[in-house]
């Protein structure tokens, strides 16, 4: 059996690579905010098992419990794989430092950054004695490695992501595959909010809004085909940023 936990699997990116993943042989393991109910109908019709947590990632102090009730759902001897996807994330508040109230920064840094650091930690501790096969892999962007105005603590938190990448392959590479990857713009609604942003909270809308009208997003389906590769395929080098130009 191979087991996934997917954050962030009520749309988008999340939700595509759920059901991609979805067949017989498989169990994932589903959080969310939102109601993940018609999503485990969908993945159980494609011979998946499923679990779903609506659980806010905001919530860091609930993170322990969390990764303790979705481990109680893994049967580690009869598991071959168990691997951990940290796909959630937030852009707001967007806007240049010091315009939002400080309790938007707050989530927007446990979201992106705290809530998958523990929950890679969480990941280790809780698989320490499985001898199967585990991998890791970190959703980052394009903007872990540039600065764009009015996205200061999105950047900031990839950034940080990245670099969690970096040391949890490097101290755990003996038995666990770690990938970072960056999906690209892709057509999901955190490509609707960006495109609804004034140019003075976000000088480059324009450019997002070009991209859509040209049709030059990818599809959220795409991605998920990708992230099923490095998942589940040995084609990339652990460690790694695994990007849409590999394909
Ligand atoms: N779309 C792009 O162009 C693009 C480009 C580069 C990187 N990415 C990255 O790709 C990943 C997926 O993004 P997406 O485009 O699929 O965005 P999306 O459609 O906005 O989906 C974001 C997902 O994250 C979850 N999430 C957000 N806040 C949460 C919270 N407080 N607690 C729990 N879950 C939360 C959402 O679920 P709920 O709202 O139901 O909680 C949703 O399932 C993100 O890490 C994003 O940074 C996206």
């Amino acid at each position: 059996m191979n087991h996934f936990i997917i954050t962030g699997a009520s749309r988008g990116i999340g939700r595509s690579l759920a059901v991609a993943l979805a067949g017989p042989g498989t169990t994932l393991h589903l959080t969310a905010r939102g109601d993940l109910g018609e999503l485990l109908e969908t993945v159980s019709k494609r011979g998946a098992a499923a679990h779903a947590w609506q659980f806010d990632l905001a919530r860091t102090d609930g993170i322990t419990l969390l990764t303790e009730e979705i481990f109680a759902n893994i049967n580690k001897d009869e598991a071959g794989l168990i691997a951990l996807v940290n796909n959630a994330g937030m852009l707001q508040p967007i806007g240049p430092i010091g315009k939002h109230d400080t309790d938007q920064y707050r989530q927007n840094l446990e979201v992106n950054f705290v809530a998958p650091a523990l929950l890679m930690h969480e990941f280790v501790k809780r698989t320490a004695n499985f001898s199967g096969e585990l991998r890791v892999l970190n959703v980052s962007s394009g903007a872990s490695k540039n600065a764009y105005h009015g996205w200061s603590h999105y950047c900031s938190t990839k950034a940080g992501l990245d670099m969690l990448t970096d040391c949890l392959h490097l101290e755990h590479r003996a038995r666990i595959k770690t990938f970072g990857f960056n999906p690209g713009r892709t057509d999901t609604k955190m490509q609707d909010e960006i495109r609804e942003q004034s140019p003075e909270d976000f000088q480059y809308v324009q450019s997002f809004i070009d991209a859509k009208t040209q049709g030059k997003l990818n599809s959220p389906e795409t991605i998920a085909e990708m992230m099923k590769i490095v998942l589940l395929e040995d084609r990339f080098e652990p460690g790694r940023m695994v990007s849409t130009r590999d394909f």
